[in-house]
């Protein structure tokens, strides 16, 4: 395996935080490689490092001819109105059949391709910018916490697609679940090293975990030899004829060393002050439609949630969770129905954007303080931080250079030092180390609050969540069933939608209810356009087609170009399969509605 890239010597220090101290890496090709380490290690800064936006206080990152590194960039890409096809070809200069090609693995089929991409819900746009990264043929991704905001049927997609890549990427990611399922190799960052590790993440963890026993092991071994010695020398360095076997025991202590076993990292232990325990109902939803004005996202909501309980609201982008949540929470209104609290319960929410909204000139101390409120002492203030791990003079840091965990840290100390009855978090794990997740879960399981909340960090759910309400094609209900079986049947969902469907048009059930007139004018509409947009696409593949025939034909004889043109023959073939199997789909659909 050629290598990729190397990094020797590396030093970075934000001026007394030493970030990297004499760190080396090599990553070699096809490597799949999870970067783990604590918030505020230095992973997202190894990354600006490679990239070259962030420069070294000392030492080499040496990128090897041939390496073409692809960025996951995290902010938007898309140009107003822009189409996904329009900007998939303008980024990569490459012809809509190839884009098309690995639009395909991703699910963006060419009903989608017309669509303007800013328009598209965040796990759709997620997809297009992986898209427009492999477009540009790297062989070495790097990957910050792609994970983040994707619905799980994006996760799981993107799961598929790392898992038979064959070139080599590195990504950072607190999701062990997902970390797990694609990288072989462990790179950890921790205490200005990096250890590469050929292995999962699971075995690296086990052994460090034997490596620390080892040694725990071998200096209880040295200790013991060393009492053993020093009790002869106790006992004979006085007598003349064994003074000289006791100098030389003296001697042997000395050289005996123990092996020095580092201190574990201190890990947040998130204790959330129990709140008066009340019986009853938390919330009453009743004939509830939620959404914008210009757009409706659910309705007929009906459901209650009783004081006590941790609900997990699951369902994929775009589908009106955060809308939900929201509603409820008191920040946008309902369209129609109702909801009502309980006697004097007080709200906290955590939103999507909160970190972001933090006052970047404050230090951490005085958003603790800001946001404790009346009532709470200083003490209190102070062991809130320390349970977030912010201490002495990480509490005079300004909140402009926290780290992305950090600062999600950071918000959450200040809501919980609130003490509200009831906290309605939206993705509150984004961002987190595991250690930070695992500690959160466990405080808010102990925590007598009635929780609801969003998340697609399937640890977290799974040990937090005593129930569960779906958001799904407008609506939004209690999922009588556990978490487990529900990511069982999204990833049956996913696996059905890769294989392709059986050529047979199915018919709609004719029990189904009637849309109204309305709905039935907005999709013919949609379906027109749709139509559209598919002829286009055809007729722009058969030119592509009898350009590539005729080439066949000047060229009967076999040429280092054969493959090639052979490869992109079978995918323009299948773009016009699906593009008309696609165009008979909605023919059919048109005559029946219409
Ligand atoms: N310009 C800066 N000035 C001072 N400190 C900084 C600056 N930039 C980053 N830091 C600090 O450097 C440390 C490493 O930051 P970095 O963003 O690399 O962490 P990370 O490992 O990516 O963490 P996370 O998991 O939270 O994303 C953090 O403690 C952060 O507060
Ligand atoms: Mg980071």
């Amino acid at each position: 395996m050629s290598t990729l890239l190397q990094v020797s010597q590396l030093n970075k220090s934000y001026g007394h935080q030493v970030i990297f101290e004499g760190a080396d890496l090599t990553i070699a090709e096809r490597q799949k490689i999870a970067v783990v380490g604590r918030n505020g290690a230095g992973k997202s800064t190894l990354f600006r490092i490679i990239t070259g936006e962030e420069t070294p206080t000392s030492g080499q990152v040496k990128i090897h001819a041939g390496t073409r590194i692809g960025y996951l960039t995290q902010h938007s890409p898309f140009q107003d109105d822009e189409s996904v096809i329009d900007f998939l070809t303008r980024d990569s200069g490459k012809p809509e059949w190839e884009c098309g090609k690995i639009a395909d693995r991703f699910q963006i089929k060419p009903d989608l391709f017309y669509v303007p991409a800013e328009s598209l819900a965040g796990g759709y746009q997620m997809r297009i910018k992986l898209i427009s990264m492999l477009l540009h043929e790297p062989n070495l991704l790097l990957l910050d916490e792609p994970t983040n905001y994707l619905d799980l049927s994006t996760q799981i997609l993107l799961e598929k697609f790392l898992q038979t890549y064959n070139g080599a990427f590195m990504l950072i990611s607190h999701d062990r679940e997902f970390i797990k399922k694609t990288c072989t190799s462990t790179l950890e960052i921790e205490r200005g090293e990096t250890s590469l590790y050929p292995g999962s993440l699971e075995d690296y963890l086990a052994y460090k975990a034997e490596q620390t026993e080892l040694k725990e092991k071998f200096n209880k071994n040295v200790e013991r030899k060393k009492q053993h010695l020093q009790k002869f020398v106790d006992r004979f360095g006085a007598k003349a004829s064994k003074a000289s076997q006791a100098q030389s025991k003296l001697k042997q202590i000395h050289k005996l060393k123990t092996i020095e076993i580092l201190n574990p990292l201190s890990t947040a232990r998130i204790n959330i002050p129990k709140i008066e325990a009340k019986q009853g109902i938390a919330l009453t939803v009743d004939q509830m439609t939620i959404g914008y004005p210009d757009k409706e996202v659910a309705k007929n909501i009906n459901l209650e949630v009783e004081r006590g309980e941790h609900i997990a609201i699951v369902g994929d982008n775009g589908q009106g969770k955060t809308t939900f949540l929201k509603t409820i929470a008191g920040e946008i209104n309902a369209l129609s129905g109702q909801f009502k609290w309980g006697h004097n319960i007080s709200i906290g929410y955590y939103a999507q954007h909160t970190p972001a909204t933090l006052l970047s000139d404050n230090t951490v101390k005085e958003h603790l303080s800001n946001a404790a409120g009346d009532g709470v002492t200083e003490q209190e203030i102070f062991e809130m931080a320390g349970n977030f791990l912010f201490k002495d003079e990480f509490l005079k840091k300004k909140i402009s250079v926290l780290s992305g965990g950090e600062k999600a840290r950071l918000c959450l100390a200040g809501l919980l030092l609130q003490r509200h009855q009831v906290l309605l978090l939206d993705e509150p794990t984004n961002h987190l180390d595991f250690e930070t997740v695992e500690s959160l879960a466990q405080g808010l399981q102990n925590c007598n609050s009635t929780v609801l909340f969003i998340s697609h960090n399937r640890t977290f759910v799974d040990v937090l969540a005593t129930g569960i309400i779906e958001v799904k094609n407008g609506q939004v209900a209690r999922y009588h069933h556990n978490y487990e079986e529900y990511v069982y049947h999204i990833t049956q969902d996913i696996e059905d939608d890769l294989t392709p469907p059986p050529k047979t048009s199915k018919k709609p059930a004719t029990d189904s209810p009637q849309p109204s007139d309305h709905q039935t004018r907005q999709r013919l509409k949609e379906i027109k356009k749709q139509i559209r947009t598919l002829e286009n696409t055809i007729q722009k593949n058969e030119t592509q087609k009898l350009q590539i025939l005729k080439w066949f034909e000047d060229n009967p004889d076999y040429n280092e170009k054969f493959q090639e043109k052979t490869t992109q023959l079978a995918e323009i073939d299948k773009i016009l399969t699906d593009s008309e199997a696609t165009w008979i789909k909605l023919q059919e659909e048109m005559e029946v509605i219409g």
